[in-house]
């Protein structure tokens, strides 16, 4: 609801709050403030549903549509980090455009009528490239990172008042109008403290102190830190957070990041939450008296350019939130949140008026009674038991409990929502190749192993990656000399020395005499790497080319700013007459980055300063090589991608923009099960995509292309095939409703409790494709007991004969259609006294 509406509502208390007009407008500032049971805002308690967006992760054409969407979720919130590295790229000076265009985003987020929770961190972690630090703040001398430190600090405050001044110049700010109801200082300090003692405590006492001191006139909000000073809140972040307590009676009891799924990892399978049990531990938290609650993420988006943090965080940053990585709604997680988040609004009056009385049902089952003086009643029934159904009495009723699920009561009596029935419909979603005039035709561009005259300074010994690059690129050159007498013995038996490269990571391809002699890599869990290979040496001098490659810096981790990437050593080679020759402390001559980034390749003057080999001469599996092709836009609505399955490792370009780094010919390691929502989630459980690319396709946002002749640019590290490269459209394939015929609806409650109708409604199942499609054909339809999930619905023992008809008849030609759950609709009752649902997929073109 728009400040400027919830004022008007509360005419009561507007005299209690102080109301200012802005110079340049009306904007109506409310008071926000806290107690035990809520955010207070202009005197009202609310219980507020948040999501995370993190605006550098989409584009500003992008955020109008994602607010929205969030809004139309039922969100009231709007959560975002602040990204320190994209606004201060180095000391001073600042960047704010583009899609990190912060002022744009809050506006926006105000435009759609909706709050702000601003998370200034600005330590940030978010699987961010260094966890949100410049590079550049890790070479201020006597700097040590979040901690009792001078130079740090200093920092921090000049940052932190930076983006609170900004907020404040625009009026940005709830106490001044704007949008903005909370802020965020630090990010889940609390376990760092404990690790630190001392100066760990002093530092986030000032850190609380300085932001506090800012005056911005909201709350302050520190998340996964149990000591946070007053007035600032502690909140919790997690899968769970029912069991979470603030740490004072007269703080609300807050969720700042609910775990919609967790971010994938290059090597590491895709991760997916089942709706039903995201649904479930919030309801257990508002239940428990939780009174603002955040998705983390509502929208994940894509880590653009080298963004990702890690080490190997994948590009995508999908999060299997409720809103994919390309912004489309995913269902049926969207939906059947949307649908909680009603229930719940309906259930605020009664639930921001005390604590609830709990009473035991049974073993595992519970009763939380809201109620308000006024008369107000909410109830949450609870079975905590995954494995089976329990019927409990509550009042006067009896009522029926999925496992591992909770129902909404709004008026103690009627059941609304149950988390683990999901009205909402599911859809599949498809990427179709975009067919390309003529196709992409590509030319290449040898980049080669570099050579001593271009290589910037030579040392005794090996160098730290990080401290030598400052990030500048991902890659680093490390280049030495093998002599070689012609009488080793080798030459003769032809049996090669080994050579052992010993790295602290992230990736390494190893270049004997200008050929590729081995690639290694690590992973998130293990960056380090090591590796042993025969090489071919020649008597007399041989050339050993290192090239290092960093795949995002850490965000997380104590002191995560000291650890280490490259070659580190040892160097050794064995198999020589005198056994083992030792490589590390021998001259070794250092490049920083590629010559195609020295000559900008990716950009459209760059790309055209070097000789590029055409069409059949374009090498295939040739590693070092840089590819470019231009395509025209397409037509349609749907988002675009790259599908780079074709390829190994890399860097992609469109129009001189970095899509991110792609890595598809990294396969996810792990186990991929079956995927049970009832029982406790954990990051292992679900997991999607095993012996598959952890990430074969890359968003290619619609607001960078133009109609004709865009550049892509792709940086092959490993060889891979560019002809197997294609421009891909997302889209809804097919859409599947599984419902219950007596499945509790909103809709159902809110019509007889307004007396418009006397017995209850049946639900409806609605179908939906997506913008510009239509439902082509119904692939199943079964009301009785059909079994299986969307994709392989069967029919069970009991089907009415003509389910397909009312689809085939108000859907088939239509973008989207809602059809009755009732016999009626489907030619009769097919097997009376049965508990009957329907289970239908459509197929959308
Ligand atoms: C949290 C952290 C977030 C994010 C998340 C995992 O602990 O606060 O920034 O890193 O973990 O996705």
């Amino acid at each position: 609801m728009g400040l400027k509406k919830l004022a008007m509502r509360n005419n009561g208390v507007l005299l209690l709050v102080v109301v200012l007009f802005s110079l340049w407008g009306c904007s109506v500032s409310a008071s926000v403030s806290y107690d035990s049971k809520a955010i207070v805002i202009n005197g009202q308690r609310r219980i507020l549903i948040s999501g995370s967006i993190h605006y550098p992760r989409s584009t500003p054409e992008m955020w109008p549509d994602l607010i929205q969407k969030a809004k139309d979720g039922g969100l009231d919130v709007i959560q975002t980090y602040v990204f320190w590295n994209g606004h201060e790229p180095s000391p001073g000076k600042y960047y704010f455009e583009g899609n990190y265009d912060l002022v744009k985003f809050v506006k926006l987020v105000q435009q759609a009528g909706l709050y702000m929770h601003l998370r200034i961190g600005p330590y940030v972690c978010a699987e961010w490239n260094f966890g949100g630090f410049p590079v550049w703040l890790k070479y201020i001398p006597g700097i040590r990172f979040r901690t009792d430190n001078g130079p740090f600090k200093a920092q921090m405050e000049k940052f932190t008042r930076k983006i609170v001044n900004m907020m404040k110049a625009e009026r940005l700010f709830a106490s001044e109008g704007g949008p903005i109801i909370l802020s965020q200082i630090e990010n889940e300090y609390g376990p760092m403290e404990y690790e630190l003692g001392a100066p760990g405590k002093a530092y986030s006492n000032w850190a609380a102190h300085m932001a506090v001191g800012l005056g911005t006139g909201v709350p302050w909000v520190m998340c996964k830190q149990d000591d946070a000073p007053d007035p600032i809140i502690n909140a919790c972040n997690g899968f769970y957070c029912d069991y979470f307590s603030p740490n004072k009676a007269y703080k609300p009891k807050m969720w700042t990041e609910a775990w919609t799924a967790w971010y994938t990892e290059f090597g590491g399978p895709v991760p997916k939450r089942p709706a039903e049990d995201l649904a479930f531990a919030v309801a257990r938290f508002i239940q428990k008296g939780g009174a603002f609650i955040n998705y983390y993420m509502y929208h994940g988006g894509t880590n653009f350019g080298r963004t990702a943090g890690g080490p190997f965080i994948a590009t995508s940053y999908d999060y299997d939130a409720p809103l994919d990585e390309y912004g489309l709604l995913r269902q049926p997680k969207w939906g059947h949140l949307k649908d909680l988040h009603r229930a719940i609004k309906l259930c605020e009056p009664a639930l921001v008026s005390g604590d609830p009385t709990v009473t035991q049902l049974g073993n595992y089952e519970q009763a939380h009674v809201f109620k308000s003086k006024s008369g107000a009643c909410a109830a949450f029934l609870a079975n905590y038991n995954p494995n089976s159904f329990a019927k409990v009495s509550f009042g006067n009723m009896h009522y029926n409990l999925p496992p591992w699920s909770i129902s909404i009561l709004p008026d103690c009596e009627n059941t609304v929502y149950n988390t683990a029935r999901v009205g909402a419909q599911s859809s599949t979603m498809k990427m179709t190749r975009v067919p390309i005039h003529g196709g992409l035709s590509w030319q290449a561009y040898n980049e080669q192993t570099a050579s001593y005259e271009e290589t910037s300074f030579t040392v005794s010994g090996l160098l730290e990656q990080i401290n030598t690059t400052r990030d500048a690129s991902d890659y680093l050159w490390y280049m030495t000399d093998v002599k070689i007498d012609p009488s080793e013995e080798f030459l003769r038996s032809g049996k090669y020395p080994v050579l052992t490269v010993s790295s602290a990571g992230h990736a390494l391809h190893v270049f004997v005499n200008g050929q590729l002699a081995g690639t290694s890599y690590g992973s998130l869990e293990f960056p380090k790497l090591t590796l042993s290979k025969g090489v071919n040496l020649r008597a007399g001098i041989n050339t050993i080319a290192l090239l290092s490659i960093a795949v995002g810096l850490p965000n997380v981790g104590p002191h995560f700013e000291t650890w280490n990437a490259g070659v580190l050593g040892p160097v050794t080679l064995n198999g020589l007459n005198e056994g083992r020759r030792d490589l590390s402390w021998q001259k070794w001559s250092y490049k920083v980055g590629l010559r195609g980034e020295a000559l900008s390749l990716h950009s459209l003057t760059g790309s055209s300063s070097v000789d590029w080999i055409q069409g059949s001469l374009v090498a295939r599996k040739q590693p070092l090589t840089w590819f470019k092709t231009s395509f025209d836009a397409p037509a349609g609505y749907a988002p675009l991608a790259l599908d780079m399955g074709s390829m190994g490792k890399g860097q992609i370009w469109i129009n001189g923009q970095s899509l991110g780094r792609y890595w598809p010919a990294y396969k996810a390691q792990g186990s991929c099960g079956g995927c049970d929502y009832a029982g406790t989630y954990n990051e292992k459980k679900c997991l999607s995509n095993c012996g598959d690319a952890s990430q074969r396709w890359y968003h290619v946002p619609k607001s960078w292309l133009k109609p004709t002749g865009n550049l892509l640019v792709v940086f092959e590290e490993w060889g891979g095939d560019p002809n197997g490269v294609f421009l891909v459209r997302r889209d809804v394939d097919t859409v599947c409703a599984d419902i219950y015929e007596w499945q509790p609806t909103l809709m159902n409650w809110q019509m007889q409790s307004s007396g418009k109708v006397d017995k209850p409604l049946r639900p409806k199942a609605h179908l939906s494709c997506g913008a510009g499609q239509k439902i082509s054909k119904i692939k199943f339809a079964s009301f009785g007991t059909p079994e299986g999930a969307c994709g392989s619905f069967r029919e069970g023992s009991c089907h009415a004969h003509h389910s397909y008809d009312a689809f085939e008849r108000l859907c088939v030609g239509q973008n989207s259609c809602s059809v009755t759950v009732a016999a009626e609709m489907f030619g009769g009752d097919p097997c009376p006294s049965v508990m009957k649902k329907l289970s239908v997929e459509a197929i959308c073109t």
